[in-house]
């Protein structure tokens, strides 16, 4: 029987890794990790990214693909072909488990393993817990989507400033200092030139008299399949006016034109503005999903 390995993918597979999360999305499975995640990540550059990755093989054939957002969350995604398979949910299960450090130090930890059947069952059966709630939402794609009612435009490099500083008031609130915006905006244009830039578009929407106010960022996984809105913010002071539904809308239109089959999404269960605001644009809940959680 071959042995199923784990190892840190040089930066030059990071494409053939996204080609492969791409076929492992289908609107009949789990929200599961995406390459808009990816994408999302690849602010911090294409070496980052791929020094946070944990690939899963055998032989040849890769069989999981988790990404390490944070030094104790693991995001995994499993082929949906091997969801129950017990070999290689014992070979991860060990490997997060492992002293040697090859996903997690020791303490506490959480994985995000929505597909990942088998894996789930055995880590819940080692006492991890469950985390947090999260509502999956998605809005289907093969009905006419409408205007969403405000100008939204597809951000350039030029509106790199203009994006950032929307997403920082939503996220952080606090004032957007000459740093941080010389970080975000170099970041921004990490990630709009990096490994995964071709399936993703920024959007940026305008109120009436032409101030930006809202902005998403969706990632497409290839015609017929789900596509990931991964940001999406309206700016402190315009909240509550009807622009995150305008986004999320103008969103789903977006994924539509690149030849998506749903546009998803998923958000913390407590953040009620988000949930409310993404079905108000159409997207319907599913179930919610927890993350494992390994306490210290
Ligand atoms: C979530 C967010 C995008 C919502 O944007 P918004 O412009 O304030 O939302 P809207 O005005 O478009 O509201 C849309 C609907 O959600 C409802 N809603 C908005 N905030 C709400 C809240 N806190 N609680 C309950 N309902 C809320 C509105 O009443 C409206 O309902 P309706 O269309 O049925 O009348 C915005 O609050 C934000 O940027 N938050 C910080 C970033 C964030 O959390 N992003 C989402 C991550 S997944």
């Amino acid at each position: 029987m071959r042995t199923i390995q784990l190892a840190v993918p040089p930066v030059a597979e990071l494409p053939d890794i996204g080609a492969v999360l791409d076929r492992w999305q289908s609107d009949d499975g789990p929200l599961h990790l995406h390459i808009g995640d990816l994408g999302w990540y690849s602010l911090r550059g294409g070496d980052a990214t791929a020094q946070a990755l944990r690939v899963w093989r055998c032989g040849d054939s890769i069989r999981a693909i988790g990404l390490l957002d944070g030094q104790d969350l693991l995001r995994l995604s499993v082929d949906p072909d091997f969801s129950h398979d017990d070999s290689l949910a014992r070979q991860i299960e060990s490997d997060i488990d492992s002293s040697n450090s090859a996903v997690f130090g020791t303490g506490a930890a959480i994985v995000e393993a929505r597909g990942a059947t088998r894996l789930c069952d055995r880590l819940k059966a080692r006492g991890w817990g469950a985390d947090e709630a999260w509502t999956p939402l998605s809005r289907d794609l093969s009905l006419p989507v409408e205007e969403p009612g405000i100008r939204v435009e597809v951000a350039g490099p030029d509106d790199a400033e203009a994006w950032t500083a929307v997403h920082w008031s939503a996220f952080r609130g606090v004032p957007y200092t000459t740093d941080a915006r010389e970080r975000f905006v170099s970041r921004w244009h990490a990630m709009m030139s990096g490994p995964f830039s071709s399936r993703a578009q920024c959007l940026l929407g305008y109120d009436s008299s032409g101030v930006p106010i809202a902005v998403t960022t969706v990632w497409s996984a290839g015609p017929n399949r789900p596509g990931l809105l991964e940001p999406l913010a309206v700016h402190r002071d315009h909240q509550g006016h009807g622009y995150g539904k305008a986004i999320a809308i103008a969103a789903a239109k977006s994924l539509q034109q690149l030849g998506s089959s749903s546009a998803s999404v998923c958000a913390e269960s407590s953040n009620k503005g988000a949930v409310a605001a993404y079905s108000s644009a159409g997207y319907t809940p599913r179930t919610q999903v927890r993350d494992l959680r390994r306490d210290s």
